[in-house]
């Protein structure tokens, strides 16, 4: 898959990449990420991408040339991208979303900055408006570089177990169970002795229990969604 995200600030996605699971990605030649400066599609020697808002109000407004000028400029070189705008009037991203864009060739992110960017941006071209969630953020880079790292880890190959991105919150509508590694005994606090039983039935029916128990105390949403869509459970035997 390649990635390529426009920017304000490229040097914030190159140090992101340079380090833990994207890297792994790229190394593993399951993703390349490519950090596009906006200014490089500027045409003045200030290198303008920015001005007021029409209308009047505070801040600066990205301007729509300059993004339609890089977007062009890369759909040429590379072909056509599945685009996503990040803007905190998107649909929320989720792991199903995740899911959905990791099955991309090639991704286009832009990162708005400012008070945002010109709605003509939107509406003259095909985006799909992805949000991190209900806050406002100052620039779409933190939103991009967590879809970025969601996305690298379910691409085939990138997880040593690709069991382990199967068996995680929200893959089942649910919170995933508790985990705990050595030692046995820490400070007074035990490992429950179902996990040191090796009862394998045993340890899915705690796990399960945990699963629905946290997800019922902390997002009874989750649960109500699950309800409604009637999740898949074939080869999830921690599902009930
Ligand atoms: C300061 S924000 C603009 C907020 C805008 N004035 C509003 O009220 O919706 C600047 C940029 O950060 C990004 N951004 C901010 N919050 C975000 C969020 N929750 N999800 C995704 N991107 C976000 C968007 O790209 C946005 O254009």
């Amino acid at each position: 898959m390649l990635v390529q995200v426009i920017t304000l600030f490229p040097r914030l996605i190159e140090g992101f990449v340079a380090a833990g699971l994207p890297r792994i990605a790229i190394e593993k030649g399951a993703l390349a990420v490519q950090a596009v400066d906006l200014r490089e599609f500027t045409q003045d020697v200030h290198r303008t991408v920015d001005d007021r808002p029409f209308g009047g109000g505070p801040g600066m407004v990205l301007q729509c040339a300059p993004i339609f000028a890089a977007v062009e400029a890369l759909e040429r070189q590379h072909g056509p991208a599945h685009r996503v705008l990040l803007t905190p009037r998107g649909r929320r991203l989720d792991q199903r979303k995740l899911r959905e864009l990791a099955t991309h060739e090639r991704l286009l992110l832009l990162c708005g900055h400012y008070e945002g960017i010109d709605e003509r941006v939107r509406t003259g071209m095909t985006w799909e408006e992805v949000s991190l969630g209900d806050f406002v953020l100052s620039g779409g880079e933190p939103a991009a570089l967590a879809l970025l790292d969601g996305v690298a880890r379910l691409l085939p190959g990138v997880t040593g177990d690709p069991e382990s991105t199967v068996h995680e919150s929200f893959e089942d509508g649910l919170l995933e169970a508790p985990h705990f590694t050595r030692p046995r005994e820490f400070r007074g606090m035990a490992v429950p002795e179902v996990l040191l039983s090796g009862d394998h039935a045993a340890i899915a029916r705690w796990r399960r229990e945990q699963s629905q128990e946290i997800t019922k105390e902390r997002r009874a949403d989750l649960l109500q969604a699950r309800e409604s869509q009637s999740v898949p459970t074939e080869g999830k035997p921690w599902i009930v």
